[in-house]
């Protein structure tokens, strides 16, 4: 069966990007059925309209406060019959329903717990893992609970943080892994909600 899923996103969407031509390119058995930007000038607002897929804006500062925003993502995803919502860039905090528990996804640039939390997004955290002098890096797919990165870890890959690297060459380092990452959690969740995806 087909997963379907929501992703959520405020950035350069290429996390959206990678999903498209993965199940474009039939590796991996989803459908996208809509994206939700916090942020009118998101780039994954062009990706997901090339791509021919729903996409509505939920800008936070037109919401007062985390809940009112939260109820107002929840209210556009109840249009849609989803499996499994990915944050995907997505730099806002979701308090989503408790119905929601174990389908809300989030990847996060480095080896969590470590390096996480409230305001550790992008190149934030790649600053911090090099100015840690940490030898190792990665990323992590955990299930979201309604904090900053935490909740249980899905999948977790390492890369090598090499002796020249600079905040930027570490994050394609990492992005790479994440690739491989999301797509690889968003299997392992379709087997546990007895799904099968390719
Ligand atoms: C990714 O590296 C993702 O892990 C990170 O933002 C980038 C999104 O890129 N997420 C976080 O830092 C969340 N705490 P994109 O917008 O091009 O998909």
């Amino acid at each position: 069966m087909t997963v379907r899923l929501a992703v959520l996103l405020s950035g350069g969407g290429r996390t959206l990007q990678n999903f498209i031509d993965l199940i474009a390119a039939g590796k991996l058995d989803a459908s996208i059925e809509v994206v939700i930007a916090t942020n009118p000038l998101a780039g994954g607002i062009e990706r997901a309209k090339r791509a021919g897929i729903a996409c509505q804006i939920v800008d936070r500062r037109g919401w007062g406060s985390d809940e009112a925003f939260s109820e107002a993502i929840t209210s556009v995803l109840d249009g849609y019959e989803i499996d499994l919502v990915l944050l995907a860039g997505f730099m806002r905090r979701y308090l989503f329903p408790e119905r929601f528990t174990g389908r809300v996804l989030n990847i996060h640039p480095a080896l969590l717990p470590r390096f996480g939390g409230k305001g550790m997004y992008g190149h934030r955290v790649h600053e911090a893992v090099i100015a840690a002098g940490e030898t190792e890096s990665g990323c992590s797919v955990h299930l979201a609970d309604l904090d900053y990165d935490t909740g249980p870890v899905l999948v977790q890959k390492r890369v090598p943080v090499l002796p020249n690297d600079t905040p930027d060459t570490l994050a394609d380092r990492v992005f790479a892994a994440e690739c491989e990452a999301y797509p690889e959690a968003v299997r392992l969740m379709a087997a546990r909600l007895g799904m099968a995806s390719s």
